[in-house]
């Protein structure tokens, strides 16, 4: 697996946003796996969450990105799978606190309630900022197990 491959997924309501954020994607050099949705047709947000825990579990990708009208049900149903640390971020500084203290190796982002510069700044900080790593942090990730 490529650092620079990165995953993302989306139900109907991130639809738009996963397009917008996958070009981006590529014009920054990263190569995503598209797990979908592929369209604006309701969709069922748990099967991408899933998609996405299988897909990091596996190893095919380090990180994900997904989408969802609020952001929350998908990081829920991608937060059941052992693999992943899913964070529902809103702002570049969350996006940022989940890569220094939490690992969160999945953006989480509500397409109905952020604008498309806040996602691309969540999508920036989330891909720049490394893990602080070391005492509390690492003990704290540590304890959420895998
Ligand atoms: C779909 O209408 C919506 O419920 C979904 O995108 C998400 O917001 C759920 O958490």
């Amino acid at each position: 697996m490529s650092k620079k491959t990165i995953a993302i997924a989306c139900d109907h309501g991130g639809f738009e946003l996963k397009e917008l954020l996958k070009a981006e994607l590529l014009k920054k050099g990263f190569e995503p796996i598209d797990l979908g949705t592929n369209s604006t047709d309701s969709v069922d947000y748990p099967e991408y969450g899933q998609l996405m825990g299988a897909t990091i579990a596996a190893g095919e990708a380090a990180f994900g990105v997904l989408i969802c009208g609020s952001g929350i049900g998908i990081s829920i149903a991608a937060n059941r799978n052992p693999a992943v640390r899913a964070a529902v971020c809103h702002s570049g500084l969350t996006a940022k606190l989940a890569r220094q203290h939490n690992n969160a190796n999945v953006l989480a982002l509500g397409a109905r309630l952020i604008g498309v510069e806040t996602a691309l700044d969540c999508l920036e900080q989330f891909l720049t900022t490394d893990f602080e790593g070391g005492g509390r942090h690492q003990r704290r990730v540590d304890q959420l197990g895998h």
